[in-house]
């Protein structure tokens, strides 16, 4: 449905994004992950049709980015990474003008209207004015009028980004929901907003994919260790020594807390044997817990590994 293909874009001297290439097909919801400054939005805004790429071809549907614009704006929702939304405007009427530059027949807009405020549960302020309006429900304002033309794909850039977390939510909940009827990519530079929505994540940094995988794929191969992070309440020099000793142990490192990260093997169910030590050695126990991997630390691996940096 999505086929990008050595796509290149400078801004003047600078390279945002470098060859990059990839597909997504008919129902996928793609995470779209890198840092900031990855070239993240540049995709999508060419994807969007919003600026021209410098090289290499983007089709959505078998229409061309650049010679086919207009049918890819229908088909496409786009949410910005800053809303275009009109602060001034009345909420219901800035969806009634979204929905006349998308082209939506004048007798279909009071349909179509009702349809995205009922999806983005935007009923009780369809008469406010957008710029009252808390970030959460404005970002709501955005999603709607992303999906005022009833487009088959939708491209979210950043959706939550600068949210509370109780609005985090309910805009996760959101597309969620949404992800049941469209194709999706979501763009994110938080790890965990990524598991929570797609199936499969395409890992971008400094413009370059670093990793497509479904989220199962990506997290064995980066969990070929596991790190968990103890914390007891004496401080004794056996602590450390005794931890290596444990079998599937790779490294014991003191914390400036006095905490202890231990690095083991996948899978070698080493958590119930560190509780066991503690408790036998009567070390004081007071935390034990996985550490989940980072953002950062997936980062590291991917970009450092491949230039052949221990990580
Ligand atoms: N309009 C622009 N003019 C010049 N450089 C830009 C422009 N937009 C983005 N860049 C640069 O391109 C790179 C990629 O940016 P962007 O696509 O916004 O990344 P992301 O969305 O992943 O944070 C960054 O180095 C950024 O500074
Ligand atoms: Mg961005």
């Amino acid at each position: 449905m999505i086929a990008i293909e050595n796509l290149t874009k400078f801004y003047g001297p600078r390279r945002a994004i470098n060859n990059l290439s990839f597909t997504i097909d008919k129902g996928e919801v793609v995470g779209f992950l890198g840092p900031n400054g990855a070239g993240k939005s540049t995709t999508m805004n060419i994807l969007a049709c919003i600026i021209p790429a410098s090289s290499g071809t983007a089709r959505v549907c078998g229409f061309d980015v650049f010679e086919q614009s207009l049918e890819i704006r229908k088909i496409i929702g786009y949410l910005p990474e800053t809303p275009p939304l009109y602060q001034d405007m009345v909420v219901e009427d800035y969806l009634k003008f979204a929905a006349a530059i998308r082209r939506v027949a004048s007798r279909n807009i009071p349909g179509a209207l009702d349809r995205v405020i009922d999806a983005c549960r935007l009923k009780d302020v369809r008469k406010r004015i957008i710029g009252k309006l808390s970030k959460g429900f404005q970002q709501r304002v955005g999603l709607a009028q992303a999906l005022v033309h009833n487009p088959d794909i939708l491209i979210l850039d950043e959706p939550t980004i600068g949210l509370d977390p109780i609005q985090i939510i309910e805009i996760r909940k959101l597309i969620k929901e949404l992800a049941q009827s469209h194709t999706i990519i979501l763009s994110s530079h938080i790890l965990p907003e990524i598991t929570q929505i797609c199936k499969r994540v395409i890992i971008i940094n400094e413009g370059e994919i670093a990793a497509v995988d479904s989220l199962e794929g990506l997290t064995t191969s980066l969990h070929k260790s596991e790190r968990i992070l103890l914390k007891v309440r004496k401080t004794l020099d056996e602590i450390p020594s005794q931890l290596k000793s444990l079998e599937g142990v790779l490294s014991v490192h003191s914390q400036e807390d006095g905490g202890f990260l231990i690095e083991c093997d996948h899978n070698t169910g080493l958590q119930d044997r560190v509780a066991r030590l503690s408790l036998d050695r009567d070390w004081g126990l007071v935390e034990l817990k996985p550490l989940a991997m980072t953002l950062e630390d997936i980062f590291l691996k991917l970009t450092l590994e491949e230039k052949g940096v221990e990580v």
